[in-house]
């Protein structure tokens, strides 16, 4: 039994695994009421926010899982990167949890936890065993970065020079006045809209690396949307509908959509003429995409490899994803110190 924690940001999450990687529980308490009014995750009310929250979450994934804390044989928590106040508080829990059992615990890299998390079995769902090599697609708000894992080894094919994706789905949804997240918003909305009709270009370095680049396309994007102001278009704001959003601002976030997508498959295309592969896994946050899962599906089916997808419920955080990087480590021999495990702000995978 493993009880994964993880409060890297504005989620408060625990989750229970059984040795298998089943998942018999996974709470995410959503802190976004709280952080709305402010447009953004405010850290210092997160790790407050944490600390009110942990009682209850943990006893529910407990109880969901049906079993009790004297049952937990291992305890992972997340130690990086993240809100450094908001990890302190799962990373002390965790610790003490560990200790207190006498326990083994794993202090986890988050990036590792999404990296993985594509091969979690659904709720009910037998986990499947990842491949010995795959490449690995993290999107999310921090992060837009490609891995090469051979054999457990992680290392870094691309990663983004400036912003990551889901940073600027969310930079561009508040300057049009939508609420927190704004990622999720600017997806839906953009669905209403034609790309065609307002296109923005592909960001490509001259010296032809494949890492990522996002600010130049939201400097586009905010510049598109003041030009329209100017012309009288305005976004209502709030949590609006499809169908009181004005069409030409549905085509320009459809327009932006596509070529933050376009982004994506453009650099794997070319990863994969520089090192074949044959399974793409792609998780965290921005995953949920709609766009990004339509043409990835294309994509991959395309030229015959094999894609995992991470579900719904697991591609933003949560703490099943922890408990299983965890598991894995475990199998692999390798074990931290409770009382050494140190949080980390920014730390390399
Ligand atoms: O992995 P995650 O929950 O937290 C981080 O580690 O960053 O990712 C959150 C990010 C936010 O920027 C959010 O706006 C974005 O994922 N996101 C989306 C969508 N759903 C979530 N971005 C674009 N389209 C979506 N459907
Ligand atoms: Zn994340």
């Amino acid at each position: 039994m493993v009880l994964g924690i993880e409060t890297s940001c504005d989620d408060t999450a625990c989750a229970v695994l059984d040795g298998t990687g089943n998942v018999l529980a996974s709470v995410v308490s959503s802190q976004l009421k709280v952080h709305r009014p402010y447009g953004g995750v405010v850290p210092e009310i997160a790790s407050r926010e944490h600390l009110r929250n942990w009682l209850p979450v943990e006893g529910e994934a407990l109880r969901v899982a049906g079993v009790e804390l004297r049952d937990i044989e291992l305890v992972a928590a997340t130690r990086g990167p993240g809100l450094i106040g908001a990890l302190l508080v799962g990373l002390s829990l965790g610790k003490s949890i560990a200790y207190g059992l006498g326990v083994p615990f794993y202090a986890v890299h988050h990036l590792e936890g999404h990296l993985y998390s594509p091969y979690l079995g659904a709720a009910g769902e037998p986990a499947t065993i990842p491949p010995e090599s795959f490449v690995g697609l993290v999107v999310s708000g921090g992060h837009t970065s490609v891995y090469r894992v051979e054999g457990g080894r992680i290392s870094t094919a691309a990663e983004t020079r400036d912003d990551a994706m889901g940073e600027v789905f969310d930079k561009v949804g508040k300057r049009l006045g939508l609420p927190y997240p704004q990622g999720p918003v600017v997806d839906r909305l953009a669905e209403a809209g034609d790309a065609d009709a307002h296109p923005f270009s592909v960001a490509k370095f001259s010296d032809g690396s494949v890492d990522f680049s996002y600010s130049g396309l939201k400097s586009q994007a905010l510049l598109a949307i003041e030009a329209l102001e100017r012309r009288g278009v305005h976004s209502p704001g709030g949590n609006v509908d499809a169908g009181d959003f004005p069409p030409e601002l549905a085509d320009l976030l459809a327009g932006f959509r596509a070529a933050a997508v376009g982004q994506i498959l453009d650099r794997l295309e070319r990863l994969l003429e520089s090192g074949p592969f044959e399974h793409l896994a792609v998780s965290g946050g921005v995953a949920a995409n709609r766009l990004l899962r339509r043409r990835l599906a294309e994509w991959s089916a395309e030229r015959g490899l094999d894609l995992a997808l991470s579900s719904l419920v697991y591609s933003g955080d949560n703490a099943a994803m922890i408990a299983h990087a965890a598991l894995r480590r475990h199998r692999l021999g390798l074990e931290d110190d409770p009382l050494e495990a140190e949080a980390a702000s920014r730390l390399a995978i």
